[in-house]
């Protein structure tokens, strides 16, 4: 029985990928990995200082980087960020929906509705929407790369974290069914669940120990991998746990 044809690896040197969440922590590192491998970026977040500190990085690789400022929870700036970068580029082959975070650790007797709408706009909606947007160009190359960063929350749901923990458990349903619907028109979506990552985003805690803690490079490779990988193999779900438990003393 002769084997299927398979597309044959595109180079990544000269596509473009699209990186939400993207002026510090894992998105800049992410941004960073990817314009090493030469491929041009588009960054978005809400801080326009930190967004241009990240495209002045990745500029120094070599790379084109253009920083589009953009409130994900905002869908207006959603689709002039996806509408711009095709303007900008022609084409989107990557694109990394890590834009996310949560409020303070809070038990949802006291929690805010408000908090909760920001939370699964931030982490689920977004993801869902630039994921969305982004089909008819990835459909019409016929080849597209959507890498969703969720949590462990997303995985086992913890006390005081309810609203992120929907999110997240809404980014792997959502990865999931979208895989089934795009696995054979040349896209893959691939989700990946980090432990502990040391970034701005968890607040100093005594029980927490930071060495211990995964880096946003550990993420940023992670997401490497999945571009690299061969166009026959779909790495659909990545669980990076740290080595040794931060909270283990
Ligand atoms: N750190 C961890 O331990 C950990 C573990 C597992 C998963 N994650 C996930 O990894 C992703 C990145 O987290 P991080 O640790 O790098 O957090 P971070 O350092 O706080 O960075 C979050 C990024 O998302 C952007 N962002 C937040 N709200 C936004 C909005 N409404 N519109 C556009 N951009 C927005 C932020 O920029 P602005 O605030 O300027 O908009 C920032 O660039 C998140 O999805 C998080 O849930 C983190």
């Amino acid at each position: 029985m002769s084997a299927p044809a398979h597309r044959e690896q595109p180079s990544l040197s000269g596509q473009v990928a699209l990186v939400t969440g993207a002026g510090r922590g894992i998105g800049r590192a992410i941004a960073l990995r990817l314009a090493r491998a030469d491929i041009a970026l588009v960054l978005a977040a809400r801080t326009e200082s930190q967004l241009t500190e990240t495209a002045r990085l990745a500029r120094q690789l070599g790379v084109q980087a253009l920083p589009l400022p953009t409130d994900l929870t905002q869908d207006d700036q959603t689709k002039a960020l996806v509408t711009t970068a095709l303007e900008r580029f022609g084409h989107l082959d990557i694109v990394v929906n890590n834009a996310g975070g949560g409020p303070p650790r809070t038990p949802v007797i006291k929690a805010r509705p408000t908090d909760w709408d920001a939370t699964l706009r931030t982490n689920l909606w977004a993801t869902m929407l630039v994921s969305k947007l982004v089909l008819p160009a990835m459909l019409a190359q016929g080849r597209g790369t959507i890498i969703n960063i969720c949590s462990q929350a997303g995985l086992t749901g913890r006390a005081g974290e309810a609203a992120y923990a929907a999110a997240k458990f809404g980014v792997r349903g959502f990865s999931q069914a979208l895989l089934e619907e795009v696995r054979e028109k040349g896209i893959t979506v691939s989700t990946i669940y980090p432990g502990y990552v040391d970034t701005a985003m968890i607040p100093h805690n005594k029980r927490l120990q930071r060495h211990k803690m995964l880096s946003p490079d550990d993420v940023a490779e992670a997401v490497y991998q999945v571009v690299g990988s061969p166009p026959r193999c779909c790495p659909v779900e990545l669980v990076l746990q740290p080595q040794h438990d931060p909270l283990r003393a």
